[in-house]
């Protein structure tokens, strides 16, 4: 739909002109200027009217594709550019819906795209029609039938590297709906003498290359061939290989397209072999032999080659080599042979491979036709496709007879053409009910004429020629030409009876030239004969026939012996006359479609347009004929409603929409553009315009306005664009603004959600607080009232109390006092009964009453058993005091014993000693208390253990009690001297310290008193019994640490020994007898000189003086 918008005329986007017939001016120039303007851009069909002028592009174009079938599919022919499909899609449907049988005419020279295009319209065709299996079968079918006939008929010339070397003509039946139903092919005029042999740089047909390029070995050696070309004369060799084709890959192509088609494959096999055979053939070759009667002779040199061709056809060898050898004339009843010379030999040869191959070919074309003829018998409609060759002119005079007879085709293809052309034009001009205008033109029909006429026709002449008996040559056919043709004036010749070409020598001999509506053509007349009688010699037709291989024998029906016919066949000249005419009869039944092919270049070559090439075909093409013919009444002609469409926005009154008959509305248009009447007509359905000129005025009024008309829309649209682009903006603002506002407004409420939170929790804190203060006063003032009450109440509880104490204890008082009172009463009045003894009685009573309590009371107040414990509990009564303090006394004693009760024997001895020690010293003596805390252990000196003592203690048997080194006091100066000091049971020695040697020993019975000092220091006297042997050297004094240990052991010692006590003296001043002298040893307290150790000084004789600290 997008695409039929874009595009609705041919006008549209035209390069140069899309319709030739629109060309102002019109001539040659004009013309191919804009056939080359158009090539340049890749447009290669341009139109004339309905006929397609496609220039070959030699190069593959995009627009072949299936999107372009699409396009052009059921289109207007004049609605889309110029285009191959757009015929084929007119020609299908006007046979289609309109039940017209078509044909298309391709017409070109070799190498301008004839078969080409014929392959596009049936590729066109094959697309569009209807589809499913059987009709695409069909369609496959049809369109594979094209290799076969090309690897057959076609071949690389100098023009063209697939030139068809033959005409074709195909019918395609349809159905009433347009589906395929079959085809008939019908061939015209194989260029056989290429079999035998080719023009430099070209090569034989295609079939021979890809047979030896393509096949197996094993079908080579069936085939009895070698895959070399240059093993075969028929083969030339310079063009062997074709640049970009690949004859091995073509030669499957055509197996399967054969399959396709329906070739069975004993049929293809024998077609193969009669290929085979033909290109063998060629290898045949003779010698000549004179025979004795003077004849020349010719022999085959080799005869393998012969065998080989017998082995693959199936003809008896010495069947064959006489057919070489011989020629058998048959005339009124008799038979004559005569031998052949080498030529003639080789011109049987090749006479034989000729005729083989093209009746292979015919037979191909039928056994094609067998295969894809339609099966129903339902009326069909046919649609023709003529692939023919176009004029040839060749330079020189190079011209032969095949020329002739094609350039014969074609000026008949011009004659039905202008025919068929002017016929249309001048129904059209009926139909539409416009008056009819002679038209002037050239008809071709005189030249037509010149070469068919059944009595002077050229071709009649020949035929004459060839029959008439007597030497016939080319020579005396020319003659006869120039004596019959001399006057007609599309002939010349340089021998000919017309006195104005009397002179003309620029003819050469044996030359004629035929003015064809085309050009001019010189024709060369050798060969003219030949070609036409086409001559195949009885004996190798007979021979053929004879051969085993089936298809051989069916190509050469005539050798039967039987069907023996003495008339000669028809010649060539007159086969294609008779063919031609049929097509021609057949074509005219039809409506013919044109497609004129032309080619650019003579290079094969893209791009490249040479302009005399190009002007010299469109003059024998007669385009420009074409042209005048077609616009000899109306140049344009157009339906009006696509007229009115394309061309209302002209005029006010139609544009935008006209409400009516769309013919009134282009009376109203041309009105109103004030066109001339008479460059218009109205038809029925049609207006006819009569010169481009105008219609070239329309569309540039039309493309003007379209431009107004683009402005305007542009306008409006831009407009459009900018308001709808403003609104959206417009709206866009407005949402941003909504949202941004929204957003702002978000942000301002929630800085004063925060804010006011802040201050909220100020305030709720500022009110907690308050309410706190509040509730803390309130509590105060409870816990004030709670206090204030409780003192109150305390106070008041303690008044009453206090009353209560009071009034309790006056109660008391009154009732102590009532009851004095009432003892006083009691005893007043009872005094008298119990003065005797009741006293006494209450008494004692009370007073057992209260010791007993004051005994229960102590029992529970009992201190500890510790004898240090000083606690005893208080004296409750005052009259108890002394039996507390017994009590006190006796319990003290009793925990004593108690403690005791626990001591050991030795526990217990030391506590005596320690005892005795307390008894004679306590409170006497001011050492004697730092000496309580001391243990006793008398045996301080371990004389047992020290070995420097051993003598020592040998010579004391007893127990040693002390054993203590003491200071003995020097009694001259009063300086001490270290003494041991031992006690045993019975005496008291001193030894030396160092030597322990004993110095002084006194029995205990000696000793009579120790005295000491009260103070605080360690000097004792021993006094010495007077008389005793010990005393006489004087008393010891003695200086000591341990003295109230010392003391106490030598005062319980001698106890226990002598049963006396010692008489322990303490005072500060006392006597000790030093010989005969008494000195008096004095102490002193206070003197601080020399520390805390007591210091002994001989004051006099009779002093010595011990200062304690
Ligand atoms: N429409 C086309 N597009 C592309 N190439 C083309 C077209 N027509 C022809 N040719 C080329 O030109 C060559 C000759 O075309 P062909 O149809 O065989 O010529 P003719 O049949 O007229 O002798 C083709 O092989 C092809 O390469
Ligand atoms: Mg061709």
């Amino acid at each position: 739909m997008a695409k039929m918008e874009v595009k609705t005329s041919l006008l549209d986007n035209m390069i140069g002109v899309g319709d030739m017939v629109l060309l102002e001016p019109l001539n040659e120039e004009t013309f191919i200027n804009n056939l080359k303007k158009r090539f340049d851009h890749s447009e290669i069909y341009t139109y004339i009217g309905s006929v397609v002028i496609s220039v070959n592009p030699y190069r593959s174009l995009p627009i072949y594709s299936p999107e372009k079938v699409e396009e052009y599919r059921n289109r207007n022919f004049y609605e889309l550019s110029p285009h191959i499909f757009a015929l084929s899609d007119e020609a299908y449907r006007s046979l289609r819906d309109q039940d017209k049988d078509q044909c298309i005419l391709i017409t070109g020279e070799s190498g301008a795209g004839k078969t080409e295009a014929s392959k596009l319209v049936m590729s066109y065709v094959a697309a569009v029609c209807g589809k499913g299996a059987e009709v695409n079968q069909v369609k496959e079918q049809l369109l594979q039938s094209n290799p076969v006939l090309e690897a057959f008929g076609n071949a690389k010339t100098v023009r063209n590297d697939n030139s068809s070397r033959f005409g074709k003509y195909m019918d395609i039946e349809f159905d009433f709906k347009g589906d395929p139903l079959g085809g008939v092919i019908s061939n015209y005029l194989l260029e056989k003498s290429r079999v035998v042999k080719q023009p430099r740089g070209e090569r034989n047909f295609h079939v021979f290359y890809q047979l030896l390029s393509g096949a197996s070995e094993e079908l080579l050696n069936k085939l009895k061939l070698e895959r070399d070309f240059s093993k075969y004369n028929y083969l030339s060799l310079d063009s062997a290989k074709v640049n970009g084709v690949d004859d091995a890959a073509n030669f499957r192509t055509v197996r399967n397209a054969m399959q396709i088609v329906g070739f069975m494959d004993h049929e293809a096999e024998s077609v193969l072999a009669v290929v085979a055979a033909v290109l063998k053939l060629g290898n045949i070759e003779f010698k000549p032999e004179s025979r004795v009667n003077g004849l020349d002779e010719s022999k085959i040199k080799d005869k393998n080659e012969l065998k080989e061709i017998c082995e693959l056809t199936g003809i008896d060898q010495s069947v064959l080599e006489r057919a070489f050898s011989f020629r058998t004339v048959e005339a009124k009843q008799e038979k004559v042979s005569t031998t052949l010379n080498v030529a003639q030999a080789y011109y049987a040869r090749d006479a034989l491979a000729k005729n083989l191959y093209s009746r292979l070919f015919s037979w191909l074309v039928n056994r094609i036709n067998e295969s894809i003829k339609a099966q129903t018998k339902v009326r069909k409609k046919v649609m023709g496709v003529l692939d023919i060759y176009g004029f040839e002119i060749f330079e020189n005079a190079d011209n032969s007879f095949e020329q002739f007879i094609i350039n014969y085709c074609n000026e008949k293809l011009q004659q039905i053409f202008i025919e068929l052309t002017l016929k249309e034009e001048q129904e059209e001009y009926i139909r539409e009910d416009i008056e009819w205008t002679h038209i002037d033109y050239f008809n071709n029909a005189i030249i037509c004429d010149l070469i068919e006429n059944n009595t002077n026709g050229i071709l009649a002449m020949l035929d004459e020629e060839c029959l008439r008996p007597g030497t016939v040559t080319d020579e005396t056919f020319l003659e006869k030409l120039n004596q019959v043709c001399a006057t007609h004036q599309h002939f010349e010749s340089r021998m000919s009876k017309c006195s104005r070409f009397l002179n003309d020598t620029s003819l050469p001999h044996s030359c004629f030239r035929i003015q064809h509506y085309a050009g001019k053509v010189l024709y060369q007349v050798e060969g003219f004969v030949d070609k036409n009688n086409d001559l195949l010699y009885r004996d190798l037709s007979q021979a053929m026939w004879k051969a085993s291989h089936a298809l051989i024998k069916s190509l050469f029906p005539e050798g039967n012996p039987a069907k023996i016919n003495l008339k000669r066949p028809p010649t060539a000249g007159s086969q294609f006359k008779a063919s031609v005419a049929t097509l021609m009869k057949n074509l005219q039944t039809k409506n013919p479609n044109y497609i004129r092919c032309i080619k650019p270049n003579d290079k094969k070559a893209a791009h490249i347009f040479t302009e005399a090439l190009v002007c010299h075909q469109i003059r024998y093409l007669g385009l420009l004929e074409n042209v005048r013919v077609r616009r000899a009444g109306y140049a344009f002609r157009q339906a009006y409603e696509p007229c009115l469409e394309r061309y209302k926005m002209l005029c006010k009154q139609t544009w935008p929409h006209w409400k009516g008959p769309a013919r009134s509305g282009v009376e109203v248009l041309f009105n109103e553009l004030e066109i001339p009447v008479e460059e218009y007509s109205f038809g029925r359905s049609k207006i006819f315009i009569r010169n481009p000129r105008t219609l070239f005025k329309l569309e540039d009024l039309r493309k003007q306005r379209l431009e107004d008309l683009a402005t305007l829309i542009q306008k409006i649209y831009r407009g459009w664009k900018c308001r709808t682009h403003f609104l959206l903006m417009k709206k866009s603002q407005i949402v941003i603004a909504a949202w941004y506002r929204r957003y702002a407004q978000q942000k301002r409420y929630q800085q004063t959600k925060s804010s006011a939170l802040v201050i909220q929790s100020y305030i709720r804190g500022w009110k907690a607080r308050k309410i706190l203060r509040e509730l803390k006063h309130q509590k105060r003032c409870k816990e004030a009232v709670t206090t204030i009450a409780a003192y109150w109440h305390g106070t008041q509880a303690r008044r009453e109390l206090r009353r209560l104490k009071e009034e309790a204890r006056n109660k008391h008082a009154i009732a102590v006092i009532w009851a004095y009172w009432l003892g006083s009463k009691v005893r007043r009045e009872y005094r008298k009964f119990f003065r005797a003894n009741a006293g006494k009685k209450i008494y004692e009573f009370t007073l057992q009453r209260i010791v007993q309590k004051y005994f229960l009371e102590m029992k529970n107040k009992m201190p500890s058993l510790s004898p240090i414990d000083k606690n005893w509990p208080s004296r409750p009564y005052l009259f108890l005091d002394s039996t507390h303090k017994e009590l006190k006394r006796i319990f003290h004693l009793w925990r004593c014993k108690k403690y005791r009760d626990q001591f050991t024997d030795q526990q217990k001895l030391i506590y005596e000693e320690k005892l005795e020690a307390s008894e004679l010293f306590k409170d006497k003596k001011a050492l004697y208390p730092s000496s309580v805390g001391q243990p006793f252990q008398g045996a301080y000196l371990e004389i047992n253990k020290n070995p420097k003592y051993k003598k020592l203690k040998d010579a004391i048997e007893e127990k040693i009690i002390i054993a203590e080194v003491v200071n003995k006091i020097n009694r001259a100066n009063g300086k001490s001297t270290s003494r041991i000091f031992l006690l045993t049971n019975n005496n008291l020695l001193l030894a030396d310290q160092k030597s322990g040697q004993i110095k002084s020993e006194v029995p205990l019975v000696d000793v009579t008193k120790v005295s000491m000092s009260s103070q605080n220091d360690g000097f004792f006297a021993v006094h010495l019994k007077e008389g005793s042997e010990a005393a006489s050297k004087g008393d010891f004094l003695f200086s000591s640490d341990h003295l109230i240990e010392m003391a106490t052991k030598l005062y319980r010692t001698t106890l226990s020994q002598t049963k006396q006590k010692l008489n322990i003296e303490i005072s500060d001043e006392f006597l000790v007898q030093f010989r005969q002298d008494k000195v008096c040893v004095k102490f002193i307290q206070g003197n601080q000189k020399n520390g805390s150790v007591p210091t002994c000084k001989r004051k006099n004789n009779r002093l010595l003086e011990v200062a304690v600290p």
